[in-house]
This record gives structure tokens, sequence and C-alpha cells, in this order.
């Protein structure tokens, strides 16, 4: 299995940070893995991932983080297939607003739409994320542990 890639949107560090943590968990055990920000992201490496795990929070009125847009307009518009890649997202928000974890639920229907194969479900973070997050994560390791057996 190539390294999974953890690609974060992010417009105050929330989701870069819980990367970064989810990231070194995996390595510890033994998932090799990348973190990778959403606009440095080689777009065209997409359908060639085994595994992608996307973190990102919403920004505006149920809006994109900036460092977003370009990756979620380059999907909605290239339309990509994705056939044969797996993924999973965790989106990050806040329930006092009206569009809750938008940006984590449309990543989540165009990875289905393009063909991608979602192995575990996703998981909308309210504010503080943390303790959802981790959530997220065990399930994430609980699933990869399943198919390998680490
Ligand atoms: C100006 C602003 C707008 C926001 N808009 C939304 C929103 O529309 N929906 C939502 O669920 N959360 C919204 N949030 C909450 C953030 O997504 C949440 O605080 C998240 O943890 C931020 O993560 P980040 O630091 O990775 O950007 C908003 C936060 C701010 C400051």
């Amino acid at each position: 299995m190539k390294p999974i890639t953890i690609l974060y949107g992010t417009e105050t560090g929330n989701a870069e940070d819980c990367s970064e943590e989810l990231s070194e968990e995996l390595e510890n055990d033994g998932f090799a893995n990348r973190v990778v920000d959403m606009e440095e992201y080689d777009c065209s490496e997409l359908p060639t991932e085994d595994f992608v795990v996307v973190v990102t929070s919403t920004h505006g009125d149920g809006d994109p983080p900036e460092n977003a847009t370009e990756f979620l307009t380059h999907l909605t518009e290239e339309r990509p297939s994705l056939s044969g890649v797996g993924f999973a997202v965790c989106g990050f928000g806040d329930t006092s607003y009206r569009y809750f974890c938008q940006t984590g639920k449309d990543f989540d229907k165009m990875f289905e739409e393009l063909g991608a194969d979602r192995k575990i479900e996703r998981v909308d973070c309210d504010d503080p994320p943390e303790a959802e997050f981790e959530q997220f994560a065990q399930s994430l390791k609980d699933y990869l542990q399943s198919q390998t057996g680490k």
C-alpha cells in the first residue's frame, strides 16, 4: 500500500494541528503517511492514491477554507475518476453555524460521486474538535489494523 495522504483544509490551524497529530499516531502504528496542505497538493496524483484522509474545517457561511477552495473546485469541474481510491473525511465546524461542517460534507459527497471508496463514516466535529477527532482517528486506525493485521 502507498503511504496514506492526509490533506488538510484550514483557516485558523485546528485541522492542520490535528492532521499532524494523526500523522504521528499512524506513523507510530506503522502506517506510512504524509500530511499535505490542500493548496500545495498536486491534484494529478489523486487518482493514483491508495488512501486519502481529508480533514477540513468550514468557514464563512458554509464555505471552504481558503486553502481548500482550489482543490474542491478542481474536483467539481474536472471530475477525475477516483475509482480504486479509498477515503475518509473528518469535518471541523461549530453547531452554532447554519451550515455545520458543510465543507467536510461537500468533500465526502464529491469523493463518493467520483467513484472513491469510503472506508469509514465521516465524523463531524463540533468546536473544540479534539475529542471527536480522536474518535475519528481511532476508527481510522481500527480500520487500517483490520486490513493489515498491524
Ligand atoms: C468566521 C468563521 C466562520 C465559520 N463558519 C462556519 C460554518 O459556516 N460552519 C461551521 O460548521 N463552522 C464554521 N466555523 C467554525 C470553524 O469551522 C471551527 O472553529 C473550526 O474548528 C476551525 O478549524 P480551522 O482552525 O482548521 O479552520 C466558522 C468559524 C469562523 C471563525
